[in-house]
């Protein structure tokens, strides 16, 4: 039996203490004592084998197998589907669906004959036979282990050898070899460290699920993004039944991809056409407009809605949802300075409708005309958007993928959009097959776009 021993090492200055200590000694820093495994051989010293180059030219390529899950925007996001060996990460608030989502998958993958094995860390088989009835009923011969130590995991992969394996969590692995607490860092990036080398040697597609922490991050200081070969982050906003994942990190694939789902009572549905589950209505009301956004290479359109009233507070609110709050109170100063509209005195609300959040500067000009449009209390003009950045002077700036933008505004039946003068040149210039009954208005301030969509 291997002999294995833990050393816990300050991940600030290096220095090792056989015993956990809150301080580190060399350094003075507090809290930076990880543990870590240090030798698993009798006697310490590793035999080092001599490590044979390989030459390049003779690696066969194309072994990056890919398996498509079956799940269309899953395997968008991954670039085709999971690739043999690799190990993906996928990260998430609680609650947002990780578990439905890998599970159709691993249903999906079952059907078509591919062998999988769900470890189960959170859940028990029963747990897990209810959610499968639930959004894929029918028989399945898909394989679970509710097993949570990592050389047990690893001898069962090794014993069964899955082509797709799901590890739910990785935050509930523990490895016997340390003594710190499952979920720790050194638990989760000694863990990670043991599953990644197993995929790679038996040629396994891993998927971890990673537990997000409040700011944000995965637990554990980001140290499991580096171990990994791509990091998905699945995403929605609470009491929102829409669904973002994006890749963060992509060995194989673009990064520029997003999948958008809706969660169902029978699981999560593939978006086709984003822009349907954002659009409220195509009704002119006042304070409302259309906002061309991109979410990696989609484009999708979102309603923004303003509501502007005489403030009855000695200063002013700005509520907002789905608008950065410094973005806001920008636009409403440049409204007050550069196109008239005496703003400062109003209590401004802002929303943007199916709790999307736009931080993609091309929605600073439809947010403005919202805004204006409230104020007037008139609506913009019929089948009217804009799209472009809008500077502190009060120009309306060019923005990236305009082409793609105006097409997705065309195809949902807008004709008359305001852009830069920029925009429109370029637009022109690179001979874009706009549909013919659509008017590029160019623009170069705020109050011009103002005069030209409100009537
Ligand atoms: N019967 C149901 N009908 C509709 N939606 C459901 C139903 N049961 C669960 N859900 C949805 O599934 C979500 C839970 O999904 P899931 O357990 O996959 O999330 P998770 O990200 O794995 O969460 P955790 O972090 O707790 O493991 C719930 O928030 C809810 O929206
Ligand atoms: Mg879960």
């Amino acid at each position: 039996m291997a002999k294995t021993r833990s050393l816990h090492v300050c991940s600030n200055c290096g220095y090792q203490s056989p015993r956990w200590l809150g301080r580190c000694p060399d350094c003075g820093e507090w809290n930076t004592l990880v543990e870590e495994v240090v030798s698993r051989e009798v006697g310490g010293r590793r035999p080092a084998p001599a490590a044979a180059p390989v030459r390049l030219q003779e690696v066969v390529a194309g072994q990056g197998e890919r398996i498509p899950t079956g799940v269309g925007e899953f395997d968008r996001v991954l670039g085709g589907g999971l690739v043999r060996g690799s190990v993906v990460l996928l990260g998430g608030e609680p609650g947002i669906g990780k578990s439905s989502l890998l599970l159709q998958a691993m249903l999906q993958l079952d059907r078509s004959q591919v062998p999988v094995l769900l470890v189960s860390g959170e859940e028990s088989p029963e747990q897990v036979r209810m959610r499968a009835d639930r959004i894929s009923p029918g028989p399945t011969s898909m394989r679970l282990i509710t097993e949570t130590e990592a050389g047990a995991v690893i001898a069962c992969l090794q014993e069964h050898l899955p082509q797709v394996c799901v590890v739910d969590s990785v935050q509930m692995l523990w490895s016997a070899e340390l003594s710190s607490a499952p979920g720790s860092v050194s638990q989760i990036r000694e863990v990670t460290g043991q599953l990644v080398r197993t995929a790679k040697t038996e040629g396994i597609a891993l998927v971890l699920v990673g537990h997000v922490t409040k700011s944000g991050d995965l637990a554990g200081p980001r140290v499991l993004e580096h171990l990994v070969d791509s990091v998905l982050a699945f995403e929605g906003e609470r009491g929102q039944d829409y669904r973002i994942l994006r890749a963060v990190k992509n060995r194989f694939g673009s990064t520029n991809e997003v999948g958008v789902f809706q969660m169902t009572d029978r699981g999560l549905e593939g978006v086709e056409d984003p822009s349907e589950l954002f659009l409220e209505s195509a009704q002119a009301l006042p304070g409302a407009s259309v906002v061309a956004a991109l979410e990696g290479s989609r484009c999708l359109l979102a309603e923004v809605q303003a509501l502007v009233v005489p403030t009855g507070f000695p200063s002013p609110r700005h509520v907002t949802r789905g608008v950065d709050r410094n973005r806001l109170a920008m636009l409403v100063a440049v409204l007050s300075r550069r196109a008239g509209l005496a703003l400062g005195d109003c209590d401004v609300f802002l929303n943007v409708a199916g709790g999307l959040t736009l931080d993609d500067p091309a929605a600073d000009l439809p947010v403005a005309l919202s805004l204006a449009s409230a104020w007037r209390d008139r609506p913009l003009q019929s089948g009217a958007a804009a799209l472009g950045e809008v500077s502190l002077t009060g120009e309306v700036r060019h923005v990236n993928r305009a082409e793609r933008r105006v097409a997705e505004l065309a195809r949902r039946g807008y004709t008359r959009v305001a852009v830069a003068k920029r925009t429109a040149a370029e637009l022109e210039r690179s001979g874009a097959a706009l549909p013919r009954e659509l008017e590029l208005v160019p623009v170069t301030s705020v109050r011009e776009a103002v005069e030209e969509l409100i009537d």
